[in-house]
């Protein structure tokens, strides 16, 4: 098992608890010390643990195809730095700078794993000038581009977010939710194909507007299965406008709030809402998609490809709609996918 951002070896500890051969690496001594001591308890342990200072770009101490596992948590860009002055430290840079490198870390990871295995990543966003900065979704990319694909999203959400009192308030005041959720992707490199054709046409939509709804003021909006929808219309609505509408029913986009969920028009539904009055709010609500071979197929992660680019439309916000549902009881080879996504955008020009 690897972790090429072992910082201070929580992975480590519990591949010793779990007896499994351990490479470490990190590009800040300090860390690989301090690794090593949380490594120093009594347990049983038959494996071998291998800690090093090295940089994740570069793993040619490893052969090709040779490691089982990747579990590895990355340096945000330029959120906390690892380093005072180290300048092979990713998180020194910015955010473009950031993805370059992680392209390379992301290579160097497809390199190295067995055929068929896998490679998990726990990544977020960042937040600039009220706009969300989808660098989770950038990260995907890079190790989509490296040739992985995906097997599971997991969505690890923040508890320790405050709801009330000063958060609360200025996410109400200057209009945005306080990020409280973190992607956990589960890479496979395998040749199995994710592309996706299924139809898919929204039949019978039915909701309804709730006035007295809780007000949402995070990134992960929790609810039932059964009334997801209304409770996420309801709190678009609370949130950003009265005068609403709902793309799917009569392709309209005169409304401050056009809310879209995704189906097979979307080429269509993006030539329109170029025409809609600046200022718009757009919603458009994704699934992951679990494929008959078993990968995931992630909408959003293609909604915001497509429109990374756009000229009219700039992403405010990545939602989780998180779903209560019934606990399975037996465990299957798949993650039973329990949350969808509303990408919030903004009609700029
Ligand atoms: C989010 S932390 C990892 C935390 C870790 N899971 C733990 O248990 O402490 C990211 C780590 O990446 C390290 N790092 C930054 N740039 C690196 C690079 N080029 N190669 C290897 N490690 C790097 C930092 O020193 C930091 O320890």
């Amino acid at each position: 098992m690897l972790d090429y951002f072992c910082g201070s070896g929580t992975t480590a500890v519990e591949c010793k608890l779990l007896n499994r051969n351990f490479i470490g690496i990190d590009i800040n001594e300090k860390a690989i010390e301090l690794a090593k001591e949380n490594l120093n308890f009594e347990y049983l342990f038959g494996g071998d643990v291998d800690l090093r200072v090295g940089d994740a770009r570069n793993l040619s101490f490893l052969e090709d195809s040779s490691v089982d596992l990747i579990c590895s948590h990355p340096p945000y860009s330029n959120i906390i730095n690892y380093t005072f002055d180290n300048e092979h430290d990713l998180s020194h840079l910015d955010t473009e700078n950031f993805l370059n490198e992680i392209k390379k870390v992301a290579d160097e990871s497809y390199r190295v794993l067995k055929d068929e295995k896998f490679c998990a990543i726990l990544i977020g966003d960042m937040r600039k000038n009220k706009l969300v900065v989808p660098l989770g979704f950038w990260t995907i990319d890079k190790y989509l581009q490296a040739g992985f694909k995906i097997k599971e999203i997991i969505i690890k959400r923040q508890h320790n977010c405050k709801t009330t009192g000063f958060w609360y308030n200025n996410s109400i005041k200057y209009n945005f939710l306080l990020l409280a959720h973190e992607y956990l992707v589960v890479f496979q490199k395998t040749d199995r194909s994710d592309s996706f054709d299924e139809e898919k046409n929204i039949a019978d939509l039915s909701y309804s507007v709730i006035d007295d709804i809780y007000f949402e003021s995070t990134s992960v909006w929790i609810s039932n299965s059964s009334n997801y929808l209304d409770n996420a219309i309801s709190n678009l609505v609370k949130r950003y406008s009265k005068n609403f509408c709902i793309y799917n029913i009569n392709n309209d986009i005169t409304a401050n709030l056009v809310v879209y969920l995704l189906d097979n028009k979307f080429e269509e539904f993006i030539n329109d809402i170029q025409k809609a009055n600046n200022n718009r709010i757009v919603a458009i609500l994704c699934n992951d998609n679990r494929l008959d071979n078993g990968l995931v197929r992630s909408e959003s992660i293609f909604v915001e490809q497509k429109l990374r680019n756009n000229e009219y439309l700039k992403i405010k916000e990545i939602i989780i709609l998180a779903l209560n549902t019934i606990n399975e009881t037996n465990i299957t080879e798949n993650l039973n996918i329990n949350h969808k996504y509303l990408l919030i955008y903004q009609k700029v020009k």
